[in-house]
């Protein structure tokens, strides 16, 4: 996974407590490997410091890698790609965003062997379905990392999957030997270059009952997914998507903090939930990518309009004006007030 994400598996109810118990735990870990797999990714393998074993996750599971510049602070979500059976170390892979605001930016070009970073504990919120007769994995691009390590969880089990995996070039296919080399002909690729594209309606109308689809990718390839399954009578519990976005730039704004009385600058370049954190102010969070539900706050005034970003908020909810996702969300206005 990159820097962004939303699910449409039907979000979590807001648990403040185990976030805040998630954003305390970080562990210390070494960057222990790094391959280019791709012009644009990298992977990236995290071993702890102590040389021990790391928590225990599932298929679809994401990390909060705490990035320390010299000015800032990136916390980014990245989905774990490693198999769920192998703890001695974590992997993950980054592409280089050309829109990033710094954190993919920085690990490509300043994280390297040796380095030391934080990561939160594994939090599940693309996790596969259980009960599904068949499972059917689509992605696009890095969107393929979290499939990664479901693929680990699926080799040798009962039920049947297919990987349908779509890039722009051959060249942009990262992990595709090991791909083929472990699940065979199950692999279908599409190459944008080729003109080869997916056949949405082929493939999502004549599945079996009980199959679960799982998308994870650019935005247009979800919202292909979303609009073809809904097209074609599929129920939401069995549709699945996950994308990792980028919380937006925008113009600068003064937010204030009703309850620890404090004025907080906005910049352009960075997240209202970052700028929040930076001035010593904790707020839930668990993906920072506008789908769990975690970081919801109140706003108690806005003199202008808030800009919704994330994909938890229904759209009556957002056009009320009353919450606001604070990881990815921000507003177009001089001054914002929240209950915090
Ligand atoms: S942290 Fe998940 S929605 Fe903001």
């Amino acid at each position: 996974m990159t820097d962004t994400r939303s699910t449409h598996t039907p979000p979590i109810q807001a648990r403040p407590t185990q976030a805040r118990a998630a954003q305390a735990q970080t562990l210390a870990v070494e960057v222990t490997a790094i391959e280019k797999v791709t012009p644009l990714i990298k992977h990236f393998t995290l071993s702890a410091v102590d040389g021990g074993e790391l928590p225990a996750f599932s298929g679809g599971s994401h990390i909060i890698v705490v990035l320390r510049g010299a000015t800032r602070v990136y916390r980014n979500p990245y989905s774990l790609l490693s198999s769920p059976r192998e703890l001695d170390s974590y992997q993950i892979g980054v592409r280089r965003m050309e829109e990033s605001r710094g954190g993919s930016h920085f690990l490509h070009d300043h994280v390297t062997v040796g380095s030391r970073l934080e990561i939160a504990h594994p939090v599940n919120l693309f996790a596969l379905a259980k009960t599904a007769r068949k499972q059917v994995l689509i992605a696009g691009g890095v969107g393929i990392t979290p499939f990664l390590a479901q693929l680990e969880d699926l080799h040798g089990g009962a039920v049947p999957y297919e990987l349908h995996y779509s890039v722009r070039s051959p060249e942009h296919a990262a992990f595709l030997p090991r791909l083929r080399a472990r699940e065979g002909d199950r692999v279908r690729m599409y190459y944008d270059s080729e003109s080869h594209a997916i056949d949405f309606d082929g493939l999502l109308a004549n599945q079996p009952l009980g199959t679960h689809v799982y998308v994870c990718g650019p935005a247009g390839l979800i919202n292909r997914v979303l609009t073809t399954a809904k097209r074609w009578g599929w129920p939401d519990s069995h549709v699945h998507s996950e994308q990792f976005a980028a919380p937006p730039t925008g113009d600068a704004f003064e937010v204030f903090l009703a309850r620890a009385n404090l004025k907080v600058h906005v910049p352009p370049y960075q997240s209202l939930l970052e700028s929040i954190e930076a001035a010593g102010v904790e707020v839930p969070y668990l993906c920072r990518g506008g789908v769990c539900g975690f970081c919801q706050t109140t706003v108690l005034d806005v003199d202008g309009e808030l800009d919704h970003n994330d994909h938890f908020l229904s759209e009556a909810e957002k056009s009320r004006g009353k919450s606001i996702m604070p990881c990815v969300s921000r507003a177009h206005c001089k001054s914002l007030v929240l209950d915090l």
